[in-house]
């Protein structure tokens, strides 16, 4: 079987469009422009790279961004008071602190001083507490943009087992939620999971999201699964730097029914799904119906 490619990038352009079709509407009904506020602490280059291109794409949108970027040795105190007032800013819909934070800075206390309703990461406790319950709640953006993607594929996903490989808060967990919430039966895999690639072999749907290059290879894919690949790997190969996933895409598209590529696959889709989220906190910020197609 040579397997179908999900085209992240064209999905995510798709995504976008209809965004900036709603912000428009929305200006023109109701004179609101949603606003989105990313905090950047520090120089971390990859992060530098991340905020500039949300900033760049927020505006293409038609969204105001605002950017706040502070220097590595900011206080606490110094950034929980930015917080609370982009929190109290009624131009302001969308908070995003971007992570990895500087060491000193207790990422928990700050995620968790961000208004929920305007946590469009989806982090803060009450929208994690939200989204395992199965009420509506911000979502996180890269498990959002899978499940589009997963649903977009397959139509339903009720009954289809599913594997999450990782376990973190920014993925794997919120990855699980969301497959439960549409009836796939779940198992999340890890580290510690033993005979991993039996696990795998079980799968119809494989979520890899670990950050280990190529970790998942072609033979543990069952035939006709769906591969979708989360990781985004730096590695140097033949004298060239490359991205690669944590699945091992050569021979796993030899196997699997469909599998997103990196570049090109789940990546574009965060932002799009940042954008997206952005608009249904401003739509909920004032009573308006919420955006069809955008949340879940
Ligand atoms: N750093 C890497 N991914 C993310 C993300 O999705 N949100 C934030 N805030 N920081 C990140």
């Amino acid at each position: 079987m040579v397997a179908e490619v999900i085209d992240g990038k064209a999905f995510a352009a798709k995504v976008r469009a209809q965004v900036a079709d709603q912000v428009a509407k929305l200006k023109e009904q109701s004179g609101i422009t949603p606003g989105l506020a990313v905090v950047l602490v520090g120089e971390d280059p990859a992060s530098q790279v991340y905020v500039r291109s949300k900033g760049k794409q927020t505006v293409e949108v038609g969204m105001n961004s605002y950017e706040h970027k502070l220097d590595a040795e900011t206080s606490e105190e110094d950034l929980l008071a930015l917080i609370d007032k982009l929190n109290n800013d009624p131009a302001v819909h969308g908070i995003l602190v971007q992570l990895p934070l500087p060491k000193h800075l207790n990422e928990d206390l700050v995620i968790n001083s961000i208004d929920p309703a305007k946590d469009v990461d989806g982090f803060h406790i009450s929208n994690v507490g939200l989204l395992g319950t199965g009420q509506k709640s911000m979502v996180p953006c890269t498990p959002l943009g899978c499940l589009m993607m997963l649903r977009d594929y397959h139509g339903s996903l009720s009954g289809m087992d599913a594997v999450v490989i990782g376990r973190s808060n920014i993925v794997g967990k919120p990855m699980a939620q969301l497959l439960l919430g549409d009836s796939c039966t779940v198992t999340i895999a890890h580290s510690r999971t033993k005979d991993l690639p039996d696990v795998v072999r079980r799968a119809d749907i494989v979520v890899a999201a670990v950050g280990r290059p190529e970790m998942v290879p072609g033979d543990w894919i069952k035939e006709g699964a769906t591969v979708i690949d989360v990781g985004i790997n730096r590695i140097e190969r033949d004298g060239k730097n490359k991205l690669v996933g944590d699945v091992d895409y050569a021979s796993a598209a030899e196997r699997a029914g469909a599998i997103t590529p990196v570049p090109g696959g789940v990546g574009p889709m965060t932002i799009a799904c940042l954008l997206a989220n952005t608009l249904t906190a401003c739509c909920r910020a004032n009573s308006l119906p919420e955006p069809e197609g955008l949340t879940v």
